[in-house]
């Protein structure tokens, strides 16, 4: 069965809940798609009014960010159950700015994968390597350790459910897009991991998004690799584009 495709903007720490809902409005009739899931994830704040404000459209939302805990003393942080009563879908976990700029490692990120799927979201798990890591050879090794690890405990189906989204930082808002070949090659190999880790059905059912600098440009060419499954979206998802990669056909 050929997979849907899935297509997230990933706000990052733009738009206040007024901005949010603006452009709620101005995408509106832009991203309207019957071939493809479109997901806008956004900053806690903006949850509330961007649920409401996508009310009866095919957007749905997701949050960028949660923690694992059930809930309690935890200042600042958001339950998965605070997510999904807000009416949230996804929840990005692991990006590499978490990873990076919050010292976020696997372990956590294992936990709160498991914790997300237990709530009923669907985690849109991040990976990628470093410029660095990809000179010296090691992408591949480096993001089998990344899926590995933030799998632990994870059954087949429920990784049947999940999306992974294949993001090499050094593409990462930098206009510097990895070319087909990289972004199909990595996917194709986060399959294979699946394939090895549970078996072939989970690994075809799986999506796979890209992300990295993709855009109104690069979208069509990008997703329409076999092992590539729609896009995780950064930039590009706050402008009048965003609609044009939903319907990059
Ligand atoms: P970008 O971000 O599209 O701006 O490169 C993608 C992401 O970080 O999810």
């Amino acid at each position: 069965m050929a997979r849907r495709k899935i297509i997230a903007g990933n706000w990052k720490m733009n738009m206040t809940p007024s901005e949010a809902v603006k452009l709620c409005a101005e995408l509106k009739d832009l991203v309207k798609s019957d071939e493809a899931d479109v997901v806008y994830c956004v900053p806690a704040i903006d949850i509330v009014p961007v649920v409401e404000a996508v009310k009866g459209t095919n957007v749905e939302v997701g949050a960028e960010n949660m923690y694992f805990e059930e809930k309690g003393a935890y200042t600042g942080e958001i339950s998965a159950a605070m997510l999904k009563d807000a009416g949230v879908k996804y929840v990005i976990i692991g990006h590499s700015e978490r990873r990076d700029y919050f010292k976020e490692d696997d372990v956590l990120l294992n936990k709160k994968v498991k914790k997300a799927i237990e709530a009923g979201l669907t985690p849109i798990l991040c990976c990628g390597e470093s410029l660095e890591q990809r000179e010296m050879g090691v992408t591949m090794d480096w993001i089998r350790l990344q899926i590995k690890s933030d799998l632990v405990d994870v059954t087949a189906d429920q990784v049947k459910e999940l999306v992974i989204a294949y993001e090499p930082i050094w593409a990462i808002g930098t206009g510097k897009t990895a070319t087909t070949e990289q972004a199909q090659e990595v996917c194709k190999g986060i399959r294979d991991c699946i394939a090895e880790m549970y078996d072939d059905a989970t690994a075809a059912a799986v999506r796979i998004q890209y992300g990295g600098s993709v855009n109104a440009g690069n979208a069509a060419e990008l997703f329409a690799q076999p092992d590539i499954d729609g896009g995780l979206v950064g930039g590009a998802s706050l402008k009048a584009d965003f609609g044009k990669i939903v319907n990059y056909k």
